[in-house]
């Protein structure tokens, strides 16, 4: 992003940030030794030091190594504690370890896991994810990715159409056909920076537009080749984009007038009720994914079909097996479903909700507060139990609009600012997500740290 400068609001120093941001580094490098000594070590073994590459994209220069996590709180090696409000990207929605998924989780594996057979769990969680989501026949995997990977392959079965339509900005997980952008405002599409070794480029399976486009998206499906679209209810990926009113009525309908599958990608907008954002404003789509969080952190991905659409799949006679690329051995196990059970029986409940997305609003509240007082352009957007602050004065509207805000250097400093003082939101961009034990204590720690942070960005010598 270029200057913050706009009429009449604060404006940022960029040398003075750099200096801010040099010395909260040098401070968290002498804080974490044990964290700083295990990153030299898996350096060694482990590729750019992780276990997930992703690991490494902490703003203090390298990743903190948790000793214990457990409802909001994270203890490091070096024996800090964290107030969480990242909670694993959603993973740990549900708290980390919460009671229930723990003891449901202990009392499984103890009992055996994986043995190509269900459980009585998968009766509950069916039935549950049916009165939650109003979709009606579901499957299980590990991953979100797994998810959204399955009900493209179904769209493009049952519609015999080769193309998907993604929104720029988007992201679900590793899906090749969604690792595509558009090339700045009007942009043509252009495969998304990190996009390795792709089996097919982009360009040739997925048309790209902009989010809360209607124009766009009525030219994207009027060939008639699209198998399915797949949104999140908002973008989230991207910072938050949410939808303007009337947009999903639009992408509902034009979407059926076109034969085109609506897939609703509900992983991260689960922090929108116990329904997602599907529940929450009675979306009626074709087909939706979830997972991260409706195991309490127990690797899960799950899909569910409207019922023409699970018995036009049936009906054409596919061998639902796994010889033909589509399952895992692993999928459905269980320990997922015995985990989402208690998550969802027990965590992830009406009542959690009814505590997280005040949470929630108090949280964005204080931060809007701290950024109205000291007149910085920047803004918050909240989804249910998430919020996040962004740095300019509305908010975007697509995709496009988002990436244009994006602000590096100031995450830098301020997730660095925030982690040296036992505050951690989530390190790609400023999201903070309310878990079942976050207090009004803990959302107002985090706005001091946030409003002390930055005081010292406009105290300029
Ligand atoms: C909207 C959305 N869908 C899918 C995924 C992929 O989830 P997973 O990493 O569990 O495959 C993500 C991950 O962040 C996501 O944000």
């Amino acid at each position: 992003m270029s200057g913050l400068a706009q009429s009449g609001a604060a404006a940022i120093d960029r040398a003075h940030l750099a200096a801010l941001t040099a010395r909260e580094q040098a401070a968290f490098a002498e804080r974490n030794p044990r964290s700083r000594a295990l990153f030299e070590r898996t350096g060694r073994t482990l590729l750019g030091g992780v276990p997930m590459c992703w690991m490494s994209l902490w703003a203090g220069g390298f990743p903190l190594f948790f000793e214990e996590a457990r409802g909001n709180t994270i203890t490091d090696v070096d024996g800090h504690a964290y107030l969480d409000f990242c909670l694993g990207d959603t993973g740990a929605m549900a708290g980390h370890a919460p009671e229930a998924t723990a003891a449901a989780v202990e009392r499984r594996y103890r009992r055996g896991t994986t043995a190509m057979l269900p459980t009585a769990d998968a009766a509950w969680v069916g039935e549950e994810l049916v009165r939650r989501f109003g979709l009606d026949a579901w499957q299980f995997c590990l991953t979100a990715s797994d998810a959204n990977r399955y009900l493209l392959r179904i769209a493009r079965h049952l519609t015999g159409r080769s193309q998907v339509l993604v929104f720029n900005g988007c992201y679900h997980g590793t899906v090749e056909e969604a690792a595509i952008e558009l090339d700045g405002p009007g942009g043509a599409p252009r495969p998304r920076h990190g996009n390795l070794g792709p089996m097919v480029d982009p360009r040739e399976t997925t048309r790209v537009i902009e989010f809360n486009d209607v124009d766009a998206l009525e030219q994207a499906l009027a060939p008639g080749d699209v198998a399915c679209v797949l949104a999140e209810p908002a973008l989230t990926n991207i910072g938050i984009v949410l939808p303007e009113p009337g947009y999903h009525e639009a992408l509902r309908e034009l979407t059926a007038r076109a034969g085109t599958l609506l897939v609703l990608d509900e992983t991260h907008t689960m922090s929108s009720g116990p329904g997602g954002w599907t529940g929450a404003h009675d979306l009626r789509p074709d087909a939706l994914t979830v997972g991260k969080s409706i195991a309490g952190g127990i690797p899960i991905g799950a899909y569910g079909l409207r019922r023409e659409v699970a018995d036009a799949l049936l009906g054409t006679g596919v061998e639902l097996d796994d010889t033909g690329a589509f399952g895992s051995t692993l999928g459905g196990n269980a320990l997922s479903m015995a985990a989402a059970r208690a998550t969802l029986e027990h965590v992830l409940t009406e009542e959690t909700y009814a505590r997280t997305i005040p949470l929630a609003a108090r949280f964005a509240q204080g931060v809007r507060d701290a950024i109205e007082a000291r007149r910085l352009p920047w803004h918050v957007v909240q989804i249910g139990a998430r919020a996040e602050y962004r740095f300019s004065a509305t908010p975007p509207r697509d995709g496009g609009e988002s990436a244009a805000i994006a602000d590096p250097e100031l995450d830098a400093y301020l997730h660095c600012y925030l982690l040296n003082r036992g505050v951690l939101i989530t390190p790609f961009h400023n999201m903070a997500l309310m878990a079942p034990t976050t207090t009004a204590a803990d959302v107002d720690r985090h706005v001091d740290v946030f409003a002390a942070a930055a005081d010292e960005l406009l105290a300029v010598a």
